[in-house]
C-alpha cells in the first residue's frame, strides 16, 4: 500500500505474487519492472539500519544470519571461516552491499573473488564467478579448462577444509581425508610426479 501496490487486498483475496514480479532478480533471470529496485537491493537498502532494532536481530552473529541461512545451517563453514573470515570481509556490510548495487554492482553476477585476497596463481578466469571458473594453470596443456574450481575446492562458504563432517565425501573417498582435492592420483591411476604442483 504504502508502496503504491495491491500486495496486500490480492493477498487477502487469495492472489500470490512473486517479488520478482517487480522487483528484477538475477538469480532466476527475472527483469522486474522499470523503476523498481532489484530485489537484493530493495532487502538490504531497507533493513540496513534496522539489524539492531530487536533483541534477535541484534543477537544473531553474524547478523546476515537474520536473513541467509543461517543460525543453524551454518551455510558459511569452508576454510576461510576457519581462518576467521566472515560475510563482511568478502561482501562488505550492509551498508556496502547497497551501495556497491546502486553503483552499478549486478546483484548475483557480480560477487567477491577468491584472487581479492590470494595471488594470481589462484585467482577466477577473467569476468567470470568462482563457481564458473576453471583451472587453466596447471602442469600440463592437456589438463586445462577441463577442471571445474569447485571440483577441487567444493562451492563457495564450504570451501575445503569445512566444518561440517558431512561435507568431504569426496575426498573421504578418493584421498582418504578432509582436504582439497591435491593428490594427483585421484584422477591418474598410476602416475606419479614429483614436485608438480597443481596451480602453477
Ligand atoms: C506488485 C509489485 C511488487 C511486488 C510483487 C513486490 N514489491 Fe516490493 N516494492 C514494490 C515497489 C513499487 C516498491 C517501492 C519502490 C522501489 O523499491 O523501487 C517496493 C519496495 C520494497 C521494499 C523497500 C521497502 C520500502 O518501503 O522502501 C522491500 C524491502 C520490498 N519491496 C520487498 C519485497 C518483497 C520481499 C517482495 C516479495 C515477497 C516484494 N517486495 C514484492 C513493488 C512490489
Ligand atoms: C533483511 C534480510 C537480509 C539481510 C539482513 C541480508 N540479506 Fe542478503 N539477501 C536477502 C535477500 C532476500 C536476497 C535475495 C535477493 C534476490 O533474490 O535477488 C539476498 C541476496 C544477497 C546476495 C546476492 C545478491 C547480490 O547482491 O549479489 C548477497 C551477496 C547477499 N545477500 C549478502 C548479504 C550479506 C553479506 C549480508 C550481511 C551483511 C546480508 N546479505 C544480509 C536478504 C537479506
Ligand atoms: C571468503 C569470502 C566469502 C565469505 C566469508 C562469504 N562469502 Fe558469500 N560469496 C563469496 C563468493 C566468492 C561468492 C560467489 C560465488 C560463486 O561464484 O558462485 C559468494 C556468493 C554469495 C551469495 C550469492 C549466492 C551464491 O552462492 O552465489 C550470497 C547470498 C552470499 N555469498 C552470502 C554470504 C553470507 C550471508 C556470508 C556470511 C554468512 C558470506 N556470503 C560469506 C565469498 C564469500
Ligand atoms: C577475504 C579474503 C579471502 C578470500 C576472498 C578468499 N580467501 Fe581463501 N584464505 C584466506 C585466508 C586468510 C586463508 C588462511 C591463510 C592462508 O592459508 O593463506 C585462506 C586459505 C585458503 C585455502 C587454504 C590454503 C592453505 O594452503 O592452507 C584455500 C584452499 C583457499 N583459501 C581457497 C579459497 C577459494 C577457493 C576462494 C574463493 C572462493 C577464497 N579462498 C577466497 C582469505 C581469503
Ligand atoms: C585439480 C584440483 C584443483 C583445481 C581444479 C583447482 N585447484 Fe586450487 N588448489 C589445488 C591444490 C592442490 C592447491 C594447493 C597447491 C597449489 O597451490 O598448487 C590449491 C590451492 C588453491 C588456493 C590457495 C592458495 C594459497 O594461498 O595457498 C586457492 C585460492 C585456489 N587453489 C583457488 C582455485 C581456483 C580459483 C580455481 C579455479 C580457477 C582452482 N583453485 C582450481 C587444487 C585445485
Ligand atoms: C580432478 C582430476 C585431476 C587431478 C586431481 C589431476 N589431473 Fe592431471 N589431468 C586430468 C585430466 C582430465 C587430464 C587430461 C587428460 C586427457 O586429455 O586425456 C589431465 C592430464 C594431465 C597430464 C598430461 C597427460 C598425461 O597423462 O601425461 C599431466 C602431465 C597431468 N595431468 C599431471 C597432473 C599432476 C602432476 C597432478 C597433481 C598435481 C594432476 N595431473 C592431477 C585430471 C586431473
Amino acid at each position: 500500500m504504502v508502496n503504491g501496490t495491491t500486495l496486500v487486498t490480492d493477498h487477502a483475496n487469495g492472489i500470490l505474487h512473486q517479488c520478482s514480479e517487480c522487483h528484477s532478480d538475477n538469480a532466476i533471470g527475472a527483469p522486474g519492472k522499470t523503476g523498481v529496485e532489484s530485489l537484493s537491493l530493495a532487502m538490504h537498502n531497507f533493513h540496513k539500519d534496522k539489524m539492531t532494532t530487536t533483541t534477535i536481530a541484534a543477537n544473531t552473529t553474524p547478523t546476515c544470519y537474520n536473513c541467509h541461512p543461517g543460525p543453524n545451517t551454518q551455510c558459511m563453514r569452508g576454510i576461510m571461516e576457519k581462518a576467521g573470515k566472515t560475510c563482511i570481509d568478502c561482501h562488505g556490510d550492509m551498508n556496502k552491499i547497497t551501495s556497491s548495487l546502486q553503483g552499478g554492482r549486478q546483484a548475483w553476477l557480480q560477487e567477491p573473488k577468491c584472487g581479492d585476497c590470494h595471488d594470481s596463481k589462484h585467482q577466477e578466469n577473467t569476468n567470470t564467478l568462482y563457481r564458473n571458473s576453471i583451472l587453466n594453470n596447471s602442469t600440463s596443456w592437456s589438463m586445462n579448462g577441463k577442471i571445474y574450481c569447485e571440483a577441487c575446492h567444493n562451492g563457495t562458504h564450504s570451501e575445503f577444509i569445512t566444518a561440517n563432517s558431512a561435507d568431504p565425501t569426496i575426498p573421504q573417498k578418493f584421498q582418504g581425508d578432509n582436504y582439497w582435492i591435491w593428490n594427483c592420483q585421484v584422477c591418474h591411476a598410476s602416475r606419479v610426479w614429483g614436485g608438480r604442483t597443481m596451480h602453477q
